[in-house]
């Protein structure tokens, strides 16, 4: 699909992205350099690296792939030096490298919870806390007057909660305190923006093959509102809002992009018994308890 802003909104700038070889991150990815970002890729798989850095490049995108692990300081000191040695500078670091699988609590000792938290979490903070030299305001290579930003990739697992995910919904919710405390912190500090997306079931990516069952594709719209699982698309032109300047006073904020699905919930009485409900109680509670109607006391 086309995208609706310039291609140039992020001409000369250049981002880091972890977990940005595959899936919704390999979406970002691209669609950052089609709008005029130099990329550059972390993750775990030399393999899967090098194949996104050949497509990119074959679009014409100034990209390159450096193999670590966010649970690693140096591996997310080494990936942040080789991106600021190859292009220069670091405006945009997207955190999107995150484990997850599906165990009960029973099941899942702590080490797996630990581990989870470890990407999810630890490796988002450590990701940030070794770029902000080179984000901050006058940081390593950037033009003194400005500071970049930051988008955490996030879920809405620990809105509610879900059946098997307790270390991810764990790990999320630290995420997003993380991005509001940054955006705060270094918002003040350093005229950096922090900000975060959160995802609802994405076509074609192993979090859908993994959280949604292929039942919810015949769910009614009376549990998904719009209908419609959404595309790797529907992410990244929201990290290019918030990435672009459109995005300049938003700080702080998890964007949540799932259609309004978490919102949702089984409906226990459906909505047109609520709907007769409401005529009956309604009615009733506008009659006092004299039994005069309300109007006319
Ligand atoms: N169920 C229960 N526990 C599990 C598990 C599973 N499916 N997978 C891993 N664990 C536990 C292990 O048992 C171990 O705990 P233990 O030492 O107490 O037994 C702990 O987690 C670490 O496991 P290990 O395999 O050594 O971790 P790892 O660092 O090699 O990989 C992940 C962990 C999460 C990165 C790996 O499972 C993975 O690659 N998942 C896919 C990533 C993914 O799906 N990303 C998309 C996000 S939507």
């Amino acid at each position: 699909m086309e995208s609706p802003f310039k291609a140039d909104i992020l001409k000369g700038k250049v981002a880091l992205l972890t977990g940005g070889g595959s899936g919704i991150g390999f979406e970002i990815t691209a669609q950052f350099g089609r709008h005029g970002a130099a990329v550059a890729i972390m993750g775990r798989r030399r393999q899967v690296l090098d194949a996104a850095v050949s497509a990119l490049q074959l679009q014409g995108i100034r990209a390159i792939g450096v193999q670590g692990d966010v649970r690693k300081k140096e591996d997310a000191a080494r990936a942040l030096e080789m991106t600021v040695e190859q292009f220069g500078r670091l405006d945009i670091l997207v955190n999107g490298a995150a484990g997850n699988f599906l165990a009960s609590p029973e099941d899942l000792s702590p080490n797996g919870f630990q581990t989870v938290l470890d990407i999810d979490s630890i490796g988002t903070y450590t990701m940030c806390h070794e770029a902000l030299k080179y984000l901050k305001k006058g940081g390593l290579g950037r033009d003194p007057s400005t500071g970049g930003l930051i988008i955490n990739i996030s879920a809405t697992l620990h809105y509610t909660a879900s059946w098997y995910q307790i270390h991810v919904s764990a790990a999320k919710a630290a995420v997003d305190s993380i991005t509001r405390s940054l955006a705060l912190e270094w918002g003040t500090d350093y005229d950096m923006r922090v900000n975060g997306i959160a995802p609802g079931p994405i076509e074609g990516t192993p979090g859908l093959r993994k959280l949604a069952p292929e039942e919810m594709k015949g769910k009614s719209r009376e549990t998904v509102p719009l209908f419609k699982i959404g595309e790797r698309w529907d992410i990244a032109m929201a990290a290019l809002y918030l990435a672009s300047d459109a995005g300049k006073y938003v700080n702080g904020t998890t964007m949540v992009v799932d259609g309004g699905l978490w919102l949702s919930k089984p409906r226990h009485v459906s909505k047109e018994e609520v709907k007769q409900l409401s005529r009956v109680v309604e009615k009733k509670s506008r009659t006092s308890p004299t039994g005069i109607p309300t109007s006319k006391l």
